[in-house]
């Protein structure tokens, strides 16, 4: 298995910094969604500055925030004194959630477990499986082999996974690329309640660029 590596979030400034403290648009529908279905347990796994671990506590969840980042979390626990809520925080590798079986009922993981390679992924797979609570329902994205990223010619761990090689923030972190088979051999032992292929269009320096991403929503 790869081995896993944080984001260098201290190097993530402002209009990039402020792009991930503002909730992505899906959350405010699972919000909505889970409140409805009287869940409260929740795991913002892979929780990066915080935007969704304070989100769901202002709206009531019993919320965990976990990231392999030190400063992800030090900032998320000054985000949440600023916010006055109350969070569980912890450092940690997802390979390895340190939560007993049956601790959540909803897991929020965006642009997170794609940071691993294919041996990685079946654990990560296998770990959600295990923290979830019956009925109890992830959302998840995962990078797509249709993206860019998968085109380029960076150093190839498996079939699936690349290396990221950039000046920024995931340099050198693992990144697994799906497929629809893919996606569907991996949750078999999931239901899956829906799965869109979505494209995103964002500009640097006066460019405009896109990348496709898998948005999954499984329940256990
Ligand atoms: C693209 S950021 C997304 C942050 C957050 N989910 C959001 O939407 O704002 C990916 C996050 O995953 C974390 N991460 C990467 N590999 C990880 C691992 N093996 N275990 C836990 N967190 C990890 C990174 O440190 C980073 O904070």
């Amino acid at each position: 298995m790869v081995e896993s590596k944080a984001w260098n979030w201290d190097i993530v400034k402002g209009e990039h910094e402020k792009y991930w403290q503002e909730p992505a648009v899906e959350s405010y529908y699972l919000i909505n969604r889970w409140l409805s279905q009287n869940k409260s347990d929740f795991l913002d796994l892979g929780c990066g500055l915080g935007r969704h671990t304070i989100q769901f506590a202002k709206a009531g969840f019993s919320t965990s925030g976990f990231d392999l980042s030190e400063t992800s979390i030090k900032k998320t626990k000054e985000y949440a004194k600023e916010s006055g809520v109350q969070v569980d925080l912890k450092v940690g590798d997802m390979l390895d959630l340190p939560y007993s079986d049956k601790s959540f009922d909803c897991i929020y993981c965006r642009n997170v477990i794609s940071h691993t390679d294919t041996a990685g992924m079946k654990r990560i797979v296998s770990e959600l499986k295990r923290v979830l609570k019956k009925d109890g329902e992830c959302y998840l994205t995962l990078g797509s082999k249709q993206t860019w990223g998968f085109q380029q010619n960076w150093p190839v761990v498996d079939d699936n996974t690349k290396i990221r090689v950039e000046d920024g923030p995931e340099n050198g972190i693992p990144h697994f690329y799906a497929d629809y088979d893919l996606i569907l051999e991996l949750f078999n032992d999931f239901e899956i309640v829906n799965i869109f292929h979505i494209e995103d269009f964002y500009t640097k320096n006066d460019k405009t660029f896109s990348s496709f991403h898998y948005h999954i929503l499984i329940r256990k």
